[in-house]
């Protein structure tokens, strides 16, 4: 969703801010501005523009023509007020003294408006957050710090607040509540940013703010406080993710660069995890005396990261015989959860700031629940919060639509599964020794599935002109379904939804008709004879079928349906993260074919920090 870049050096800011927003863009926005000291004129100067980064940028000449050393700039994802200049940030008090930029909802917004509006105060826009700027100038009498303190105990919701004054050109406010926001130590100059990818151009140096705190960036130093305002001094970090990952390196687009990484995010995921012929996992809440007592587990997540539960509890229940519930976060928080100390949680999130599964962790930590997570991005807030954190080390993802993030949760999840049946003597010695060497096989039987992306290209042209589209399957096919019709409606925008094969017949084969295009998914070998008859059954009713099943089942399934793309035969631990890179591909070329932006579908972002 929304990003926030900041900057507070020597050269000169616009060029580094556009650079930063760029580097932002994945995650969702429709509009962009910037805010850069003058000091020419002593004023602000605010710029900002519906539609592309490219349209600010061809309009500041890449930021050539905004003079200045301090500027604040950000990418708006529409929640309050549609998409528009006016709209945009960053915000600016009445006298354009103050400018704001913000990620998150300010939720007495309408409430702070009213009483300023009372007090004569005019706003311009239909954001929450100009009711912040104006709040600021409001309480301001010369000390920007004291303006923000006190704006901050009237404002409600969540926030990551970037502030710049006229009056006070050599520094910058930031300021965190349940919306992430990261600092960067440079040499001679300082930054903020909502992600890290923003920075890397610039800094490896990066501390992450806690909620409540609030930081004072100025050339040469960045001064913290915590909650009460007491001064406290942050550890930063060394991130280790290189610029090139966050970059196209020759393909078209980032998410066939990602679909592509899957072999060797997959190595660097699990290699560390498998040593001396054992799986690792030790930790504050895997341990022995915990899993002794645990009774059951539950899966909390959004999204694709909510279609790895799925999948994993086809792996979990069968391999520790402990009960496992999924659900999706924002439906776990407001539903009263059974879970206590004795339940384990674990929550999946590729980006760890999803919001409704940052609320759904600390609603589980209330109960007495040990939380485990699975998180791509280092030192997010769900991996801070969590009791203990698996990182699935697959690199930046920069594409909304999530695949390498994806297919590591999924492994890890999986290879958790496994080491938990071990401790748990629910997995025999033979059975777990031949798991964990598929495990280390797994790379490249990714890269196998990956060498027939031309073959899979082949079948984006039966699908690119449909109008709607059924991923069947039962069992780890069916939750494999629901990542592939996710995959394909994010995309291409064509209508795509998962049906348990077995419940077609309560209603959804109602809908099959000439034009529909049935994707068959066959690749769990214990229910394949069922997955030919729902072949049987859809073709009959007129639909087009794809299928995807393995190799040695090819020819069978040839026998009956229109097309098949295959994956190498695996135990069926592996069948849904192999399964699962021909339906992104598939996707990916539907999409193609439809001209449709890849990188950034619409109305979509990488990571939902709203509610
Ligand atoms: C957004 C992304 C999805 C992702 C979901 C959950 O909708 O577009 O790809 O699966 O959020 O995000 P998380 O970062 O928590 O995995």
């Amino acid at each position: 969703m929304c990003g926030i870049v900041g900057y507070i050096g020597r050269e000169q800011a616009a060029p580094i801010l556009l650079e930063g927003l760029s580097r932002l863009e994945y995650r969702g926005y429709d509009s962009a501005g910037v805010a850069v000291f003058d000091n020419e004129t002593g004023a602000l100067a605010v710029h900002k523009a519906g539609g592309r980064l490219q349209v600010l940028h061809d309009r500041l000449r890449g930021g050539a023509d905004l003079h200045g050393t301090a500027g604040i700039g950000h990418t708006r994802w529409a929640t309050h007020g549609a998409p528009s200049d006016v709209n945009s940030h960053p915000q600016v008090s009445r006298s354009g003294r103050i400018a704001v930029v913000h990620n998150g909802i300010i939720e007495n917004y309408s409430e702070l408006r009213a009483y300023l509006t009372g007090q004569g105060i005019p706003f311009r826009s239909e954001t929450d957050t100009e009711a912040a700027a104006q709040l600021i100038e409001y309480f301001y009498s010369g000390d920007l710090l004291a303006a923000v303190e006190k704006a901050l105990q009237r404002i409600q919701g969540s926030y990551a607040l970037g502030i710049l004054c006229a009056d006070c050109p050599d520094q910058i406010i930031a300021v965190r509540k349940d919306n992430p926001l990261i600092l960067g130590y440079g040499d001679g100059c300082n930054f903020i940013a909502s992600d890290v990818t923003a920075l890397l151009g610039h800094t490896r140096q990066v501390s992450y703010m806690e909620d409540g705190e609030l930081a004072v960036l100025t050339r040469d130093r960045i001064q913290c406080y915590n909650r009460q305002m007491q001064p406290i001094q942050p550890k930063p970090v060394a991130i280790d993710w290189e610029i090139d990952a966050a970059e196209k390196g020759g393909y078209e687009h980032f998410m066939l660069k990602e679909i592509m990484e899957q072999p060797e995010a997959l190595r660097r995921c699990l290699s560390p995890r498998i040593r001396n012929g054992e799986a690792v996992f030790e930790g504050a809440v895997l341990n022995q005396a915990f899993l002794e007592t645990m009774r059951r587990i539950h899966i909390v997540a959004c999204g694709s990261s909510y279609h790895v539960g799925v999948a994993g509890k086809y792996h979990l229940e069968r391999l520790t015989r402990r009960p496992v519930e999924v659900n999706l976060s924002s439906e776990f928080r407001y539903m009263d959860p059974i879970v206590d100390e004795r339940t384990l949680v674990i929550v999946i999130s590729q980006s760890g700031e999803t919001l409704d599964t940052m609320a759904a962790l600390r609603e589980a930590r209330r109960l007495g629940a040990p939380v485990l997570s699975l998180v791509n991005v280092v030192g997010s807030s769900i991996a801070r919060e969590s009791d203990q954190v698996l990182y699935t080390w697959a690199g930046p993802e920069i594409a909304v639509a999530t695949t390498k993030a994806y297919t590591t949760q999924l492994a890890l999840l999986s290879l958790l599964a496994l080491w938990m049946a071990r401790r748990l003597n629910t997995v025999s010695d033979e059975a777990y020794q031949a798991a964990l060497a598929g495990f280390q096989a797994l790379p490249e039987q990714m890269e196998a599935v990956l060498s027939r992306r031309e073959e899979i290209r082949s079948f984006a042209s039966q699908s690119s002109s449909r109008s709607s589209m059924f991923f069947i399957g039962r069992n780890l096919d069916y939750a494999l379904g629901l990542e592939g019709s996710l995959k394909m409606k994010e995309i291409s925008y064509i209508h795509a939804e998962a049906y348990a094969s077995g419940e077609l017949k309560h209603g959804s084969i109602s809908l099959i008709e000439q034009d529909t295009l049935v994707v068959a998914l066959g690749t769990y070998g214990r229910l394949f004879s069922k997955a030919v008859s729902n072949v049987v059954e859809v073709k009959a009713r007129g639909a087009g079928v794809l299928a995807l099943t393995t190799d040695s089942r090819k020819e069978e399934m040839a026998r009956i349906a229109d097309g098949v793309m295959t994956i190498p035969d695996a135990d069926d631990l592996f069948l849904p993260i192999l399964g699962a890179a021909p339906l992104q591909l598939f996707a990916y070329y539907t999409a193609l074919l439809r001209g449709c932006d890849i990188d950034k579908p619409r109305n979509l972002a990488k990571s939902v920090t709203v509610e």
